[in-house]
């Protein structure tokens, strides 16, 4: 895709994309990764070089990007706060105007979603959000391409979250909206989501419990993720004791179908979150989500630089 194009995407949010889109995206994530995993050379990226913006640590957006990009047959400009002049209060539009000239995709990983959007709306090229307080998408894409690839399609499925109400669980809640599953969410009081301000259509997408337990009964796939997000760790010891209850263990697991699945982000935080017996045990498949970052984000690159492929 060319500067201006009209056709330009950006990915800031999961609902940026239409079911028809992510089917799409699945397919080729399974075809990159099989090609990969058979040592096939696959360089469509060739000449092409990604920007990285970290404001915030990261340990598997940074690697899966990086290294898929150079798989890719491209190249990658690594950027963070601390190092480029927006640490020194460049303005983000501005940031935008320059690095968008220079490079032919661009991922940020930020605090408010405000500022994402902001970039984006100054960038000549896609702009994709590699985390921000209010969404993961990046993150969301890679679990269901690896819940499809263990148990088909998650659509008419139940997914079970646990834990605090952040990005992770915002995104959760815009794909049960667009790929017509329904989310379970368990909240500690005063950590809940807000479907509202996710823009979710179909308000039967989403069912609220009180007790981790109950959201839990009947699902398809469990997951949860750190009590204390990155830019909140002010909030650590309030935090630590308001979700207690919130620990994905055994019985929660037990409560759930037979052959749910568990899945977490990562990093984890065993005995907190969840329990070393679940993210360790037979049903956790976080090592596969964690790889299909890599598979999935190339999916998503190919898509945004150079459109549908065939
Ligand atoms: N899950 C995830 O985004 O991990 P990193 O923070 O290590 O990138
Ligand atoms: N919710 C976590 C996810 C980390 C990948 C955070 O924002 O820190």
């Amino acid at each position: 895709m060319k500067p201006g194009d009209s056709l330009m995407k950006h990915y800031l949010q999961f609902k940026d994309f239409r079911a028809e889109e992510y089917a799409y995206l699945f397919e080729r994530a399974a075809t990159i990764k099989k090609r990969f995993k058979n040592y096939e050379k696959y360089t469509p990226l060739v000449d092409r070089t990604l920007a990285m913006i970290f404001e915030k640590a990261s340990t598997r957006t940074r690697v899966s990007f990086e290294a898929g990009m150079y798989q890719l047959g491209g190249s990658v400009v690594n950027l963070t706060t601390g190092d480029s002049q927006l640490g020194r209060a460049e303005p983000i539009e501005d940031s935008a105007k320059v690095i968008s000239r220079m490079v032919d995709i661009v991922m940020i990983r930020t605090f408010e979603q405000t500022k994402i959007e902001a970039f984006a709306a100054n960038s000549r090229v896609p702009v994709i959000n590699g985390l921000t307080n209010e969404y993961h998408p990046c993150q969301i894409l890679a679990d269901i391409f690896t819940f499809i690839e263990h148990r088909g399609s998650i659509q008419g499925k139940v997914v079970a979250w646990v834990g605090d109400g952040n990005n992770m669980a915002n995104t959760w809640l815009q794909a049960a909206d667009v790929l017509g599953f329904t989310l379970h969410v368990s909240t500690p009081g005063g950590y809940e989501i807000d479907p509202q301000m996710a823009g979710v259509k179909n308000a039967a997408c989403v069912e609220t419990f009180n007790h981790p337990m109950d959201a839990c009964a009947g699902a398809h796939l469990v997951t949860t993720d750190v009590w204390t997000s990155m830019g909140y760790e002010a909030e650590n010891e309030a935090r630590m004791k308001a979700f207690v209850d919130w620990c994905v263990d055994a019985d929660m697991m037990a409560a759930a179908q037979p052959d749910a699945l568990f899945m977490h982000c990562l990093p984890a935080h065993r005995g907190e979150e969840v329990e070393a017996e679940v993210i360790d045990g037979p049903q956790s498949v976080v090592w596969d989500e964690a790889e299909n970052r890599l598979h999935a984000q190339k999916a998503l690159m190919e898509y945004l630089v150079l459109g549908r492929i065939g």
